[in-house]
């Protein structure tokens, strides 16, 4: 992109290029990992209600802690995790992302790693907030190496370290106990690790939440866009040692997290059991695709997330997906050659997809 000489943009700035995944029309939307199911009818009756009994005190600024919205979510992780987490233990935010930035606004400045092929926000976040963002690298087969990962780690001391389970876009999880060894390496050099997991409900592995209490320089970024279907709401939280979260505070714009937010999302976490139900469901359904696609000849990644990361077509990636959207399927191009990822949808959504790829391979 070309700037404008008159606009005084910052020079690290001039480079980059926005986030911004095609928002297209299309027949099946199986392109952001979203979750394809939106809420049933009495659910959006609470939140209306919800929205409604908020409505009346809109002349007031939000509570600016979130206090109720993080008791929730502290409650929800304790019961998923048998943890014996507070509030004080929660931060929420706009979405994971603003989680992200919040990181980089407290901690960062100076260096980040991550190992690539991974959420692509953490590198652009990293410089958008003037911190530089090295590539720690995976195996060439996109799998997590973690002696790799601890040399790169002992190499640059970073301040943050970034790693993503299950990854998107690969689907892959990283062990528990390779986790704990990156908290006691990253602690070795003052370092903090970030452990952003986005789809964990969708994964059979145990949440790193307890590793906490023994490593508090180890954190974890979640979010309602995923599993609770929550993605227009926009609530992502973060899950650390309280200083961690004192320490939110201070980059935190004043009443950041609207009140509507705040009253919905609590909403959404006390219907869980209905929206986790989905989970399974797309669980299922992600294993039927995975079948479907192997039936085709083509190569799955294997995925512990709502999506599956596939290869194994003659075409050029931009050609499938060109392909795929002129019939209606709106799937993701992430920039590695050759592959392509797909979320799950609904049976139909799937099935659609499906057709379609048949037809055209
Ligand atoms: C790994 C990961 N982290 C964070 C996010 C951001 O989620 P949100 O900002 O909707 O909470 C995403 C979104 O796709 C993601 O894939």
């Amino acid at each position: 992109m070309s700037w404008a000489k008159w606009l005084p943009l910052r020079a690290d700035l001039q480079k980059l290029s926005p986030y911004g995944a095609p928002q297209v029309r299309a027949t099946a939307t199986l392109n952001t990992n979203e979750n394809p199911y939106p809420p049933s009818p009495q659910l959006q009756s609470a939140i209306t209600d919800a929205v409604q009994e908020t409505v009346g005190t809109l002349n007031r600024y939000p509570d600016r802690d979130a206090t109720q919205l993080r008791a929730a979510l502290a409650g929800y992780i304790n019961e998923a995790s048998k943890t014996h987490l507070t509030a004080n233990n929660l931060w929420a935010a706009n979405g994971s992302n603003e989680i992200i930035q919040s990181l980089f606004l407290a901690f960062g400045g100076q260096s980040a790693v991550g190992f690539i092929p991974s959420y692509s926000m953490h590198p652009l976040i990293a410089k958008v907030a003037g911190t530089s963002w090295i590539n720690g690298g995976r195996n060439l087969d996109f799998t997590f190496n973690l002696d790799m990962a601890i040399a790169q780690i002992n190499l640059h001391k970073p301040v943050l370290t970034f790693i993503t389970t299950p990854n998107n876009p690969t689907g892959d999880s990283i062990a528990l106990s390779d986790i704990e060894v990156l908290a006691k390496t990253v602690g070795l050099h003052g370092g903090l690790l970030i452990v952003d997991e986005a789809y964990a409900e969708f994964s059979s592995q145990e949440s790193a939440v307890t590793l906490i209490d023994a490593h508090p320089h180890l954190m974890l970024i979640r979010t309602m866009s995923k599993a609770f279907a929550f993605a227009g709401a926009r609530v992502g939280y973060l899950i650390a040692d309280p200083l961690v979260i004192d320490s939110m505070m201070l980059v935190r714009l004043p009443y950041h997290l609207s009140a509507i937010t705040q009253a919905i999302a609590v909403v959404a976490l006390d219907h869980r059991t209905e929206l986790l139900n989905n989970v399974k469901t797309l669980i299922q359904a992600r294993e039927g695709l995975v079948k479907a696609l192997n039936t085709l000849g083509l190569t799955t990644l294997p995925s512990e997330a709502n999506f599956i990361l596939f290869t194994g077509f003659s075409a050029t990636s931009p050609e499938l997906w060109g392909q795929l959207l002129e019939k209606g399927i709106l799937i993701r191009d992430v920039g590695l050659s050759s592959y392509l990822r797909v979320t799950v949808g609904t049976e139909a959504e799937n099935k659609a997809f499906i057709k379609a790829l048949t037809e055209l391979l």
